[in-house]
């Protein structure tokens, strides 16, 4: 079966922080990906915005350079790369002053019957003066959406500064909070999952449901972005947004329609029914030298080149959500860099059975698990006991129902970005954070920040290549249970 390539209709995605990490890594290959899949009208054109004093075909060879990087080589003739050059144009400007907005609404002028995409780039402090340079050069007119990247905000009160500098120039249904993991395949398979098969449904709920483990493990340390990293810390990078959206996806109650508010009221409801966290529900830790990928590693700080930092890289958690569905199950969520392997994963495990009639040399009955893998190897695994075959009287264990993405698709994954530029085109919000859910999620945060601020103790050391401090072992063991590492 191949994807249907629906082709949007022409717009103009305006990169401000063009030559960055993010556009190099991310934002210039979707966009040629999906220019090669012919999903571009052959209208659509990006357009550049950075301080750097680049002329056109720099920018087009830093944009080739990308490419080459970022896509692999058989999915990038130079046929196509020409065509794609042909859709780019650049534009030196400063976004905090005057220099190079006259440009930008003289190239954005000739386009009055296209879409207009702003796409913020850049770091946090910058989306405030370029919303209100936007404002003030008449660009955020009715066909314009703006799309900010996380972090929104380092808490509350500065989330709060950025969302009203936004919304001072654009309503809020056209503002796009990306959060990349909502554009991941699997992510959204997980609503497959849950609402478009009538399996899971009535047992998805505390009656039936022990406990549900979410865990987004890196292998990679802070590569290079140690400087952003050492201000933010695993709990702003990564539970803030991508973990804390996972669990509202796992937990939200079936909305009417998969239509942008109804999903996004439901995971409102998640977030806002979050118990408060405290001590000692959680654990943070920071990872030293140690070995990854057969190698020897340095330690956070020696990466930091600082001898003392108290960021924390790694963040396990035992999150509660009080309402009907799921009162007394505990969410334990967990996230480092470092750590042993690269795997995200959502691990549903069911009550055990009630009785067994088999007799002891069957052997334990193991509770049924389902796992959502997001990364790598994206699939499903449903964990089964079953009779171990042959002869010799019943002996029983556990067998995966294994349904692995890359088998039973064999076309491509687009990258995250790749689709949710494509949705923002389109003005599809559903992939998107409303600005009540960012707020939610940043009050539930706040305390632990704060909590953490004020302990006179560190982060807990773990040696990189590990799967974390044993504190974070505890933290699950203390309740009889354990974490599913390896997939099961
Ligand atoms: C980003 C974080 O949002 O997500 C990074 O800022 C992290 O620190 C990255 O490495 C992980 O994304 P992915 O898609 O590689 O799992």
């Amino acid at each position: 079966m191949t994807s249907r390539v629906i082709p949007v209709e022409p717009f103009v995605l305006v990169v401000f922080g063009a030559t960055g990490d993010l556009a190099r890594r991310k934002l210039i290959p979707a966009m040629f990906e999906r220019d090669a899949a012919g999903q571009l009208p052959a209208e659509a054109v990006l357009i550049g915005v950075s301080r750097g004093q680049l002329g056109q075909e720099e920018f087009v060879a830093l944009a080739k350079e990308a490419v080459d990087e970022h896509v692999p080589q058989a999915e990038r003739p130079a046929s196509l790369m020409e065509r794609f050059s042909k859709r780019l144009n650049y534009i030196c400007a400063d976004v905090t002053g005057d220099a190079g907005w006259a440009e930008l609404a003289a190239q954005l002028a000739l386009y009055k019957e296209h879409t207009i995409v702003f796409y913020l780039a850049t770091g946090p402090a910058l989306f405030g003066p370029i919303c209100e340079n936007l404002g003030r050069f008449n660009l955020a007119r009715g066909n314009t959406r703006v799309v900010v990247e996380k972090p929104v905000g380092k808490d509350s009160e500065s989330a709060h500064a950025v969302n009203e500098a936004i919304a001072q120039v654009f309503p809020e249904d056209r503002v796009y909070r990306i959060d990349h993991y909502l554009g991941k395949e699997t992510v959204q398979n997980l609503m497959a999952l849950r609402f478009a098969n009538g399996l899971f449904e009535p047992l998805w709920n505390a009656a039936h449901i022990d406990h549900v483990q979410i865990t987004v493990a890196e292998a990679l340390g802070v590569e290079g972005r140690a400087g952003y990293y050492d201000t933010a810390g695993a709990l702003r990078d990564m539970v803030q947004n991508h973990i804390l959206q996972l669990l509202c996806l796992v937990a939200m109650e079936p909305p009417a329609m998969l239509d942008a508010d109804a999903v996004r009221d439901e995971k409102l409801k998640v977030l806002r029914a979050l118990k408060p966290m405290e001590a000692p529900n959680w654990v943070r830790g920071q990872y030293r030298a140690g070995a990854s990928a057969g190698g020897p590693v340095p330690g956070y700080l020696e990466e930091l080149g600082a001898p003392a930092s108290r960021t924390e890289t790694f963040v396990a958690l035992k999150a509660e959500i009080e309402n009907w569905r799921w009162a007394g199950v505990p969410f334990y969520l967990r996230t480092g860099k470092r750590l042993a392997e690269r795997v995200s994963e959502i691990v549903i495990t069911f009550r055990p059975v009630p009785h067994s009639m088999f007799g002891q040399g069957a052997g334990p009955i193991v509770p049924n698990r389902l796992v959502i893998r997001l990364q790598p190897d994206e699939g499903v695994k449903l964990w089964l006991m079953i009779k171990d075959p042959g002869p010799g009287g019943m002996r029983l264990r556990p067998v995966p129902l294994d349904m692995s993405f890359a088998s039973a698709f064999a076309e491509r994954n687009p990258d995250a970005y790749e689709r949710l530029v494509m949705d923002v085109v389109r003005g599809n919000q559903t992939l998107f954070m409303r600005r009540d859910e960012v707020v939610a999620a940043w009050a539930w945060i706040d305390p632990i920040l704060q909590a953490w601020g004020q302990s006179p103790e560190p982060p807990k050391p773990y040696t990189a290549g590990t799967w974390g401090p044993s504190a974070a072992i505890a933290l699950i063991e203390r309740d009889g249970r354990t974490w599913a590492d390896g997939g099961m």
